[in-house]
């Protein structure tokens, strides 16, 4: 059957997402050889992989086919409670029934826009913010509003004029607010401390909900800023903040292990959504592996290999990369997001494949960018997303040679 033959039998919801840009158009099949710059992924050589092993080998001594029923593992059923644990440590006092595991973050994403989102519901967004997070609130509504990202992160002061205009107007106020406020994908940048409270403040006279995308708050190059989360004055239930967690950067992101914390009946609702769509025997390593590692300390290692690939990579760049092309300095994460003034990154891409070097166009962090559109220049072209968490210091420094040779080229 013909592809358009089709359009009459998806559901609404599927003829919406597919007036978009497909999923992953952001992540082109590379070239042999190709330096992957673009690759959101954990430095290889930090994948626990023995300890991971020792961990199935214990739970399976001790707790034979449990892990592999459909009644699942008594070490997975503590899952819940070893991450309130951790967040405790990071100022949150979520109980363990506040927490749902999911499939990693954006299954946690997902799942909240399942439940608080409809067709129409004004959700806000950090312009730019992780595309994946973008392609999940398009699934769901048409109606996304987006505001600028600094060097202190969410630009709160822009979101409270245009609150305030809203509602000055009459015109839809958003409902939900999805913010990444440490170690932002994509620009590496972290929301400064009086934002947060501003932050906090303008949901409360708004009237909408948050959703902390707390991927890499770990991951922080200098001190930890207290999550949003931990702001909100548990009563005992957040009153504002809806955080969404994974392992995924802190452990390794193939055991797909991420939760919600939240209020009981969110966590409840998302429940129901989820229904049995996570994976216990993952869920049952990786809490047996947390059971018995120094989080603590794995954390301090990974915070010093990341602080040590951002200062490689911001070495190569100022090497090679063509005078008046600057950059947000990373506070922590993976990434390092790149302004080019007068190069449009996503045409650039075709030649950087051939060149033999990967980044990720601006472009697609930016809710524009997900209609086909004439305009010449989308907002992010004059920008890219680079990552140093994957690649080794040499190939860093090959990819981004490579990258200043196309960027010097008809400029
Ligand atoms: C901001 C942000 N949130 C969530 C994720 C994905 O997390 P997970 O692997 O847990 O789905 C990423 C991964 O790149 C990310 O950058």
């Amino acid at each position: 059957m013909a592809h358009d033959e089709w359009e009459h039998r998806f559901a609404r919801r599927v003829r919406r997402a597919r007036r978009y840009t497909p999923p992953g158009a952001w992540m082109p099949a590379l070239p042999p050889g190709c330096v992957r710059l673009s690759a959101g992924y954990p430095a290889p050589d930090t994948v626990p992989v023995s300890e991971l092993v020792d961990a199935a080998h214990r739970l399976m001594r001790r707790e034979g086919d449990g892990p592999y029923q459909y009644l699942g593992s008594e070490r997975a059923a503590q899952l819940p409670e070893l991450l309130a644990n951790r967040m405790r440590v990071r100022g949150i006092p979520a109980a363990p029934d506040q927490v749902l595991v999911t499939a990693g973050a954006c299954q946690a994403i997902d799942l909240i826009a399942q439940v608080l989102l409809d067709d129409d519901t004004p959700v806000a967004v950090e312009a730019p913010t992780y595309m994946e997070a973008l392609e999940v609130f398009r699934q769901y509504t048409d109606h996304i509003l987006a505001y600028p990202v600094d060097g202190d992160g969410l630009m709160v002061e822009a979101l409270a004029d245009d609150l305030a205009q809203r509602r000055r107007r009459g015109l839809p106020l958003p409902r939900l607010l999805y913010t990444i406020p440490s170690s932002q994908n994509p620009t590496g940048t972290t929301m400064s401390p009086l934002r947060r409270r501003m932050l906090l403040e303008l949901a409360e006279m708004y009237d909408f909900l948050i959703v902390e995308d707390d991927a890499y708050g770990e991951l922080s190059f200098g001190s930890l800023i207290p999550p949003l989360a931990s702001l909100d004055g548990w009563t005992p239930e957040p009153r504002r903040v809806v955080y969404v967690g994974s392992l995924s950067k802190v452990v390794a992101p193939g055991v797909r292990v991420g939760w919600i914390a939240g209020p009981r009946p969110l966590v409840e609702a998302a429940g129901w959504f989820k229904k049995d769509l996570g994976h216990p025997f993952a869920e049952a390593v990786v809490a047996e592996y947390l059971s018995a590692i120094d989080l603590d300390l794995r954390v301090r290692d990974l915070q010093r290999v990341y602080r040590q690939r951002a200062a490689w990579m911001e070495l190569a760049l100022r090497q090679h990369l063509p005078e008046g092309v600057s950059w947000f300095a990373p506070r922590g994460g993976y990434f390092i997001w790149v302004h080019t003034p007068g190069i449009h990154t996503a045409k650039r891409l075709p030649d950087a494949l051939r060149a033999g070097v990967a980044y990720v166009p601006g472009r697609y962090f930016f809710q524009e960018s997900g209609r086909p559109s004439d305009v010449p220049w989308l907002p992010g072209d004059e920008w890219l997303r680079l990552s140093f968490s994957y690649l080794s210091r040499e190939e860093m420094d090959l990819g981004v040679r490579r990258l200043g040779d196309v960027l010097k080229k008809n400029r």
